[in-house]
């Protein structure tokens, strides 16, 4: 429970008026934006068509299994119908994709190093999923940890969410973790086919209701 409580800073009010003011000041967008969200590690931003190179250079095997029905090899074709398909899912609030950029990143601040995604936004129900993808030379910093706080920070706080939930393969224990570390608790186990790896594996889903995360950090 105490690591909620270090999340803390996350949730800042500064965070939250900086997304506020990006989403109100937009009065008749020709096209929807979204915001840049602010975390101590990372920031989260909109997807270019410019980042299509590096998902397709960091999504290796070890990630591709992890997630569902992403192909590898995943090559730069893939990667730009992917952008453009964030960019029309985000248009008709479908999903919400984040690119993760690393603040100690020494190459270059600005580029990805992951991905964090709001998905199947089902507005009248109030829910959605939460997915995401951490480049592997990056991983075990704690980039996917505050990325997913600061996704279920927007969706609860800006998207008017009440529902999270996450779909993760029983032995992936380090997204588990992050699960975890967000307050997320298990639901229930279930055994599925996966038509990429031809096999079948255990998922556990994962949720978190807005009023648990609003009692925890009192707001
Ligand atoms: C899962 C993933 C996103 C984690 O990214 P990350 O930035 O390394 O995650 P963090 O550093 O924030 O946290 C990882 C946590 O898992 C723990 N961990 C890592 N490997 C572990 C393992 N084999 N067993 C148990 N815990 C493990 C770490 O110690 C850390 O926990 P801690 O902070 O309490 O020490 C990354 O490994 C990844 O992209 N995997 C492939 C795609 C994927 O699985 N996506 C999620 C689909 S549901």
């Amino acid at each position: 429970m105490c690591r909620i409580d270090q999340k803390k800073v996350y949730f800042d009010k500064a965070v939250l008026q900086y997304i506020t003011v990006n989403i109100m000041t937009e009065e008749k967008p020709s096209r929807l934006k979204l915001p840049k969200i602010k975390g101590l590690l990372v920031d989260l931003r909109e997807l270019s068509i410019n980042d299509a190179v590096d998902i397709s250079r960091l999504m290796t095997y070890n990630i591709s299994k992890s997630l569902w029905q992403v192909p590898y090899p995943y090559n730069v074709e893939n990667a730009v119908n992917f952008i453009n398909s964030c960019h029309r899912n985000f248009e008709s609030l479908k999903a919400v994709n984040f690119a993760i950029q690393y603040k100690n990143n020494l190459g270059d601040v600005n580029r990805l190093v992951g991905i964090v995604s709001l998905k199947n936004i089902d507005s009248d129900n109030k829910k959605a999923n939460v997915g995401y993808w951490i480049g592997e030379q990056y991983w075990g910093n704690g980039l996917a940890t505050e990325s997913v706080a600061l996704v279920i920070n927007y969706a609860f706080s800006v998207l008017g969410l009440e529902e999270i939930s996450a779909y993760v393969y029983s032995e992936n224990k380090a997204s588990i973790r992050v699960l975890e570390r967000n307050g997320m608790t298990k639901k229930e186990e279930v055994n599925e086919y996966n038509q990429i790896s031809g096999r079948s594996k255990n998922i556990i889903k994962f949720a978190i209701q807005r009023r648990y995360k609003m009692d925890k950090l009192k707001f």
